[in-house]
């Protein structure tokens, strides 16, 4: 006998074909057929199953009015809506909004609809099915992913699987990919980590460049790290905002999966995370500006990232001793007394490192003491200016400024990232001689992103 519990599942208006397909898939769930009518639907089954899988048919009974009544009747199952392009127009959005936790057309989804039913029985429930938008960098034909991808397109609302894991992708697909302009796939939540690995795997075979010339490896660095701060940067304002926030968040996701492949890379993130623990906006800020530093610095065409990475994952954990008045020094305006104590993080940061014996070179320690300097002298803690200020410290000045600008605050960004590059265009037009920040480092980042 089993653990799991059985699935209680019922299949609903379906015609014979198709519950043929259904019955391998829902393998050791206890299925129930009932055609569709407004009296089967009009009444709660009892026992409540866990999942039902419905489909107007020919019953002549509205896709709408069938999810509103199974909703209505069955609160906590999952109702999944099957429709074919025959039965009129396919309107995902309004079967959600009507009550049914997804909608899928057949036989266009009907890989993803597989998918999702594997995951209902297994326990998952429908969220583990949830696809998330990424950029996947360096595509080539013969790149086996060993995560599944899909497309969407917003004209239809349709979401067709792309490439299936273990499986190479052919030149012909990519070229024809890059043809219709499609920069953003989806992966199964369920596999998010695995597409992870392979962003850093990518970004790293991309940094060491093997077997290819120094000038092949940087444009591909760099068309590499474009591709990923496209999508951050073309959302603008709220409607797609939570689109570009996900896709920053996978940047921080790919950055941390490099540093973790590192030796004593995993050991870093945890004793990061360990310290940081509870403390989400702060940890967010770090997360995000090691993220934006360490693609600058790629995109910049650096090899050596891995200590400015970290560097930057650290660079205000010193300010967690001070008081909150002083962690928004952004802010607030600070008396000179708060100031100079505001102006130790850098170098409480250090200490902490040191103390906690956190096994780093002085580089990184160096990074971090110089990420207040400013490229015209008027930073902290030593005044120090132009190229006496390391590389990495500049390009992670950059960096906390973009996620100074463009931090979420009460679920709102202050400006959008599209905004924030404006400003930083501006502020790279000026006069060279007031820059707090490198000219020539910052012109480069913002050449990055889309013109
Ligand atoms: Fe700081
Ligand atoms: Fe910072």
């Amino acid at each position: 006998m089993s653990d799991t519990p059985q699935v209680r599942a019922v299949l609903m208006g379906l015609d014979p074909d198709a519950i043929q397909h259904f019955r391998p898939i829902l393998k050791g769930a206890e299925i129930r057929e009932i055609t569709a009518s407004l009296e089967s639907l009009s009444s709660p089954m009892d026992p409540a199953p866990a999942l039902i899988v419905c489909s107007p048919g020919s019953s002549g009974i509205s896709p709408f009015e069938m999810a509103q009544l199974l909703r209505m009747n069955h609160p906590g199952s999952i109702i999944l809506l099957i429709f074919k392009d025959s039965m009129g127009e396919f309107d995902r959005r309004g079967f959600v909004k009507n009550g049914a936790s997804d909608a899928f057309l057949l036989p266009q989804e009907s890989e993803l609809l597989r998918e999702t039913l594997t995951d209902v029985i297994a326990g998952l429930g429908i969220g583990a099915m949830k696809l998330k938008p990424v950029k996947v960098i360096d595509l080539s034909g013969d790149v086996a992913l060993d995560f599944d991808t899909y497309l969407y397109f917003p004209i239809n609302d349709k979401r067709i699987q792309f490439s299936k894991g273990g499986e190479a992708m052919g030149q012909s697909r990519i070229d024809n990919l890059k043809a219709h302009n499609f920069s953003t796939l989806l992966v199964p939540k369920s596999q998010i980590d695995k597409f992870y690995a392979y962003s850093a795997k990518t970004l790293k075979a991309l940094l060491n460049g093997d077997g290819i010339s120094e000038t092949e490896r940087q444009e591909r660095a760099r068309e590499s790290v474009c591709e990923l701060l496209k999508g951050v940067y073309q959302i603008k304002g709220s409607g797609g905002f939570s689109e570009g926030q996900e896709l920053v968040a996978s940047c921080r996701e790919i950055v941390k999966a490099l540093v973790s492949s590192q030796p004593g890379g995993r050991e870093f993130i945890e004793r990061l995370g360990a310290i940081m623990g509870g403390q989400d906006s702060s940890y967010s800020h770090l997360a995000n500006v090691a993220a934006y530093a360490t693609l600058f610095a790629v995109g910049l065409g650096m090899k050596d990232v891995q200590e400015l990475a970290m560097a930057a994952l650290f660079h205000d954990v010193g300010l967690q001793g001070l008081s909150p008045r002083l962690q928004e020094a952004a802010e607030v305006q600070l008396t000179p007394e708060e100031l100079a104590l505001y102006e130790t993080h850098p170098m409480l940061s250090v200490k902490i490192m040191q103390e906690k014996r956190f096994p780093v070179s002085d580089k990184v320690h160096k990074i971090i003491m110089q990420h207040h300097e400013c490229f015209n002298g008027s930073g902290f803690p030593k005044k120090i200016s132009g190229s006496q200020i390391c590389m990495e410290a500049r390009i992670l000045a950059v960096a906390d400024r973009f996620d100074e600008l463009t931090v979420v605050q009460t679920g709102r960004a202050l400006m959008s990232p599209f905004e924030a590059i404006n400003k930083l265009r501006q502020e790279a037009a000026r006069d060279p001689g007031r820059m707090t920040l490198d000219p020539v480092v910052l012109n480069k980042v913002v050449a990055l992103f889309p013109q």
